[in-house]
Order: structure tokens, then C-alpha cells, then sequence
């Protein structure tokens, strides 16, 4: 039987060739983006005793109400910003599910969609099976500081969705208030849907504010914000995320949204509402990973490996251009094949070849591991 592959060049993604490496040479594996640490019990039990109440057929389409209550008064706290829980709120299977639901709602074959490089990797296929087309603005080292005047010179009447992604995987920076500026600026007056990953929020470093697109009013009325409760609440096995954006906009991501999966893990939703109750869960966040960039960071100051302190994420980039002139795929494998520590390479999230000497590593772990992976960036 023949087939035409809707993704012909998309393969194996860099996550499962260098996890499997890093399972077959027994290596410290920085690579994936998960922590190697417990998740807090209270949130287990909060499950269970959600299970043993009976929570355990379909939940409401749009999400378990308390839940969306329970969001729409972080919104309140965090921004100043409100979103009705009854139709500017959506409960989704992780981020990754609100992602491919909010762009297969919008995207048409030969829209165009904006999308900053290196750039997390499930946006160019998803625009792809939808018959669109990914139009890159690509960040370089060290800075990694937007173009603005570039992004708008790919802003034309095709350009149907920006997607940006503040604090930035993989690199580890983010949008500033000014940044923030320029691009309301640019899709004031225009039909752009702007779709803000926003999934480390709650990961900012150095006293810095997260620059949510619903704090300006403008990028609010067209935005879609994405957040991931794996990536704060430590269980990102639970695939739990949820969405948020004006009514008109929702109202066209829930038609999509209840045909690819309904609803969403119900006791699981259970659970996050009455945990959400306590805002020192998320508010707590920052100190704990920016200790953990501080740990990784001074116990590599004296290696041979370069780097700007992450300003977000639980992601460091380190410039290894002082060590070797391999190219980083390949400095990534022999890291992980001679030294047995795992990372991955920076140039697989761009879409053209650029040469790049920076590999990221996920400080997501216990300090023990840290310090391991430390000792062996040392010897290099
Ligand atoms: C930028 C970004 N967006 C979305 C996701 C996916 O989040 P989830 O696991 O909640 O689907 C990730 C996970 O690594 C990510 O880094």
C-alpha cells in the first residue's frame, strides 16, 4: 500500500535519540525537560481522595468548573487580569494539546504563522497538517534579542498567528515589558492571533516580572495564553494544561478542542482546583529553580564552559566554543557516549543550519545530580 506522509520531513525528534542514548551509556541525562525529584504527596492524595469520590467519569468539556475558577483567580492575582471561567477558560492534555487545538482552529492551507527560533517543537508540524506555513525569525547568540523591525518586514496580509514563547525554551530568555510593546505595536489594527506559551510562567529569575500578553490590553483582546501544570506542579507524566483567551476566540478553540480529545483527566482536575487554593505553590517557584540555576552555575564557573545566567526556564545553555570546534549534534553524542552526561544540541530547533557551539541542559534536577553532572563538565 502507498501513503503520502502529511510530515515527510519530520523524524524521531532529538528528545528520543538523545534519551535513548543517554538510557544505553548509562549517562546523567540533563537532555529531556522533566524533573528527577518527587512532586509534592499533597497533590497525590488530593487525587486519590478525588477518585474515591467518585470523580472518575467524563468531566465537562470545557474542564472541571472549579478548576477554571481556581485559574481565572491566579489571573486575578498574578495580572490584575480577569478571564471568565465559564467561556474564556479551557482545560487541556497539557499544553501540547492546547497548542495543536488552537492552531488546527485557525490555521487555513497557505496561512502563514510566525514563530521565534530556536523555537520549542511541536509548532511547525501542527501548522504543517494544517496546510500552513511557518515563517521563521530566527534569535541569534549570545543575546538572542528579537528583531523587531524583521518581524515586521514577514507581517503581511497571509500572516494569520504569531507564536511566541516567554521565558523561551530552549534558551532560557525572555520577552521584556519593551518587547512586549513592539509586538502589540505591530498587530494593533490587524487580524493576527498571537498564540503566548507561556508554560514558565512561574519561572523567572534575577527579580525579573513575567510579561504575560494579557497584561497588554490590546495583545490580550488577541491572544491565546498556554500554561502547563506539569512544568509547575513537577508531574509533567500528568499531561495537564489548560488555555485562555477572549470568548470569540474560545468559542472557536472548544469546537476543535471537543473533537480531538472532550475532556480532560477528571479527578486530576479535581485535585489541581483544590491545590491551586494556596498560591504559595506557584509563587514559590522562581526561588526554588533560580537556587537550583545558582547551584548549577557556580559549581561550573571554573570549567572551560561559557555561559549568560537563564533568565527563565529550567534550561541553561553552555557555549562550548572555548572546548571544541565539533559541531553541536555531535559534541552532544559524545558527551553523552565518553563523559555520560547527556544535554541537547541547540541547532535542531532552527530550521535552517546554523553553527551552532551551545548545548542545553535541564537544571530540573536534584542538587545531587547536578553536582555530578558538574564534576563531569569540570574534567572537559
Ligand atoms: C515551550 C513549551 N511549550 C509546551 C510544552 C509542552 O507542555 P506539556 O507537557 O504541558 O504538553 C513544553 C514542554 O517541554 C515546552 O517546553
Amino acid at each position: 500500500m502507498r501513503h503520502i506522509s502529511k510530515l515527510p520531513d519530520v523524524g524521531t525528534t532529538i528528545f528520543t535519540v538523545m534519551g535513548a542514548l543517554a538510557k544505553k551509556h548509562h549517562a546523567i541525562n540533563l537532555a529531556q525537560g522533566f524533573p528527577d525529584f518527587k512532586m509534592d504527596e499533597n497533590l497525590i492524595d488530593l487525587v486519590t481522595s478525588a477518585m474515591q469520590n467518585g470523580h472518575n467519569q467524563y468531566a465537562p468539556m470545557q474542564g472541571d468548573l472549579g478548576l477554571r475558577e481556581a485559574i481565572a483567580k491566579k489571573f486575578d492575582l498574578l495580572y490584575g487580569t480577569s478571564y471568565h471561567p465559564e467561556n474564556e477558560i479551557t482545560i487541556t492534555t497539557g499544553a501540547t494539546q492546547a497548542i495543536f487545538s488552537i492552531i488546527s482552529a485557525f490555521i487555513k492551507p497557505n496561512d502563514e504563522v510566525i514563530i521565534f527560533r530556536p523555537a520549542y517543537d511541536c509548532y511547525e508540524p501542527t501548522i504543517a497538517l494544517n496546510g500552513g506555513k511557518t515563517v521563521s525569525v530566527a534569535l541569534e547568540s549570545p543575546n538572542f534579542k528579537v528583531d523587531w523591525n524583521e518581524v515586521k518586514s514577514k507581517i503581511n496580509s497571509r500572516t494569520k498567528m504569531m507564536v511566541i514563547n516567554t521565558p523561551q525554551n530552549p534558551i532560557g530568555t525572555v520577552f521584556s515589558e519593551a518587547d512586549m510593546r513592539q509586538l502589540q505595536q505591530l498587530t494593533i489594527g490587524t487580524d493576527i492571533i498571537i498564540l503566548s506559551d507561556e508554560v514558565y510562567e512561574h519561572m523567572v529569575f534575577d527579580g525579573e516580572k513575567h510579561q504575560s500578553a494579557c497584561l497588554f490590553p490590546d495583545l490580550k483582546s488577541r491572544s491565546f495564553i498556554v500554561a502547563s501544570f506539569g512544568k509547575t506542579f513537577h508531574n509533567t507524566g500528568w499531561k495537564m494544561g489548560y488555555c485562555c483567551a477572549p470568548q470569540p476566540l474560545m468559542s472557536e478553540l472548544r469546537k476543535v478542542h471537543q473533537f480531538n480529545v472532550f475532556s480532560v483527566n477528571h479527578p486530576m482536575q479535581k485535585a489541581l482546583a483544590a491545590y491551586l487554593q494556596n498560591e504559595n505553590r506557584y509563587l514559590e517557584l522562581s526561588a526554588f529553580y533560580q537556587q537550583k540555576r545558582d547551584l548549577f552555575l557556580s559549581l561550573i564557573k571554573d570549567s572551560r564552559f561559557k555561559f549568560t545566567p537563564s533568565k527563565g526556564t529550567y534550561f541553561q545553555l553552555l557555549d562550548y566554543s572555548g572546548i571544541t570546534q565539533e559541531n553541536d549534534v555531535d559534541f552532544a553524542k559524545r558527551l553523552t557516549v565518553e563523559n555520560k552526561l547527556t544535554s541537547i544540541p541547540i541547532s535542531v530547533f532552527y530550521d535552517t543550519k546554523i553553527e551552532s557551539k551551545m548545548l542545553r541542559f535541564c537544571f530540573a534536577k536534584k542538587d545531587e545530580t547536578l553536582k555530578q553532572a558538574a564534576e563531569i563538565l569540570n574534567q572537559i
